[in-house]
Order: C-alpha cells, then sequence, then structure tokens
C-alpha cells in the first residue's frame, strides 16, 4: 500500500485543500475554500463559525455525502491511511459505518420515525459488524445505558416522537458510537436543547472520548460550547478557516475579527469565563 507513508500514522483524519463549490446559473458558489485540517487520536478539534460559514458542508465533505450540483476537490482527504476520494463508493459506505459516525445537524430528520428505537440500534451493528439479532440488541442495551438510559429495554420498544429532544439526542450518540468509529463528526449536537441538557450531552460526550480513545470533529456556532470539549479550534469565516490553534490559545489571544466576534458571542451566554462548565 504505497498510500500509507502519505499519511502519518499519528493522525486520524488529514484534510488538506478542501474546497465544495455548488454550481448554480449564476457560476460557481464555494461553501468551503481551501481548508485544511488534522485531527490526531483521542483528540477533539473544534470547528467554529458562524452561520453559513460552511461548517456543515465541511463536515459533508470529508464523507462524500454532497451531491450534484455540488463538487469537493481536495488535495488530501485521509482518513488513517485511507484517501477517502480514492475509494469506491462501496468502500466509502463502510467508512460511513464503521470508521466515521456522523451525528447530522437535524435531529429529527436522522431517526426513522416510523421505525421503534431497538430497531435503529441494531441495524448497523448487524450490517457493519455481522451481529446476530441478540447480540446486536444486547450491545444495543449496554450503549443506551451508557449514555444515561438507566431503562433502556422500554426505550428499544419506544418510537422516537415518544422522547425528548435530548433522548433522541443520546439515542443518536448511541447509534454513532455503535460500531465503534474512531472519527466522531458532530454536527451542532446540543443546538437544539436546552442549557441543562446540553452541558449533559457536552459531558457525555467528553467522558466517551476519554473511555473510547474516540476523535471527534464538533461543529458548533458557539465557542462557548467548542471551548468545552475541544483540544484544538479551526475558525471558519466565508468558507475559510481564518484561525487555528489549541482552544486556550484561541480563547485568549484571538487574532481574527470573526473569533473576536464569536467570543462576544459566547461571552454574552456566560458572564465570566466561557470555559466554565454551564448548567
Ligand atoms: N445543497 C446546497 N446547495 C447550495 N448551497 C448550499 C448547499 N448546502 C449549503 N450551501 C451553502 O453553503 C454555505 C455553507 O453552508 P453550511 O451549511 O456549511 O453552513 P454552516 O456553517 O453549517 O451554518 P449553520 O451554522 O447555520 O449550520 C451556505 O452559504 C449555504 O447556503
Ligand atoms: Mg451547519
Amino acid at each position: 500500500m504505497p498510500e500509507a507513508n502519505e499519511s502519518p500514522r499519528d493522525l486520524v483524519l488529514e484534510v488538506s485543500h478542501l474546497s465544495t463549490v455548488f454550481e448554480s446559473e449564476r457560476g460557481g458558489i464555494p461553501a468551503v475554500r481551501d481548508v485544511s485540517f488534522t485531527i490526531k487520536p483521542g483528540q477533539t478539534l473544534g470547528l467554529v463559525g458562524k452561520s453559513g460559514c460552511g461548517k456543515t458542508v465541511t463536515g459533508l465533505s470529508v464523507l462524500r455525502l454532497i451531491n450534484p450540483p455540488g463538487r469537493i476537490t481536495a488535495e488530501k482527504i485521509f482518513f488513517r491511511s485511507n484517501n477517502l476520494a480514492a475509494l469506491s463508493e462501496s468502500e466509502m459506505r463502510r467508512v460511513r459505518g464503521r470508521g466515521i459516525a456522523m451525528i447530522f445537524q437535524e435531529p429529527k430528520s436522522s431517526l426513522n420515525p416510523l421505525m421503534k428505537i431497538g430497531s435503529q440500534m441494531i441495524e448497523g451493528m448487524r450490517v457493519h459488524l455481522g451481529l446476530s439479532r441478540a447480540a446486536a440488541w444486547t450491545r444495543g442495551l449496554e450503549l443506551l445505558e451508557e449514555v444515561g438510559f438507566p431503562e433502556p429495554s422500554r426505550l428499544m420498544n419506544a418510537y422516537p416522537h415518544q422522547l425528548s429532544g435530548g433522548m433522541r439526542q443520546r439515542v443518536l450518540i448511541a447509534v454513532a458510537l455503535s460500531c465503534r468509529p474512531q472519527l466522531l463528526i458532530a454536527d451542532e449536537p446540543t443546538t437544539s436543547l436546552d442549557v441543562t441538557l446540553q452541558g449533559r450531552v457536552l459531558g457525555l460526550l467528553h467522558r466517551l472520548k476519554e473511555e473510547h480513545h474516540l476523535s471527534i470533529l464538533m461543529i458548533s456556532h458557539d465557542l462557548g460550547v467548542i471551548a468545552q470539549v475541544a483540544d484544538r479550534v479551526a475558525v471558519m469565516h466565508a468558507g475559510r478557516t481564518v484561525e487555528e490553534g489549541a482552544v486556550d490559545e484561541i480563547l485568549l489571544r484571538a487574532q481574527h475579527p470573526a473569533t473576536q466576534e464569536l467570543l462576544v458571542a459566547a461571552k454574552d451566554f456566560y458572564s465570566d469565563d466561557p470555559r466554565a462548565p454551564r448548567g
């Protein structure tokens, strides 16, 4: 495998010079412009920026989930030693199933309203891990317990509409972790939740990251949220990353006006230190 040497082994994800353009009658509209970043094992990178700056499109581009008229170009999108740009669609489906899990921004659209939670929990494990129904069910119960449901068997028989937003979000986290991914892309996983639940879900992600040595690409418009979970931060503005560094560096020595604006917005929510836990 000649590619193996091209991506350093200590990186889970290496994205370099990623651009995504949506073609239209009036020409191409660039959503992501020449973005580069890396994520190490066990590391959380926060991708932060205001609405429309290209965070979701960046996450979807990594997983090649952009449909025409969208077009992705990149020098490198490496997941460990795999060049994602060079994989076939069926190989890419395996990566999406097992290697990289994504929690999508719109939680309601991510759970099938017609299927019980149990069936949705075990589906991926049966397809991607080859588990029997019984084995997948048992692991499903364990995962739901891990994300904070004391009575997981009742939940397995519930439908999504019977759950609150916070419960649905925790189910989605359990589903995302069910095939033991190495990388989790979490797109605004707490935005729809109230402040108390936000704190709980962020705490959960932090614990899961420690226990599973998971790498996370955490997407949020809220620097306060990012500051609580990320090791490093990349700030996006108008499709570009304008600033990147360790969380403390960004919080204390923000250079770019876009970052300063996000800091001010975060401070509206935290009267003092944006790193202080909320809730
Ligand atoms: N399918 C699409 N077709 C055309 N333009 C798109 C499409 N998806 C996204 N865009 C455009 O790409 C830009 C980036 O969108 P994106 O959804 O990545 O922003 P975001 O940073 O995730 O914003 P938010 O914080 O609101 O979720 C926006 O200008 C958006 O309108
Ligand atoms: Mg988005």
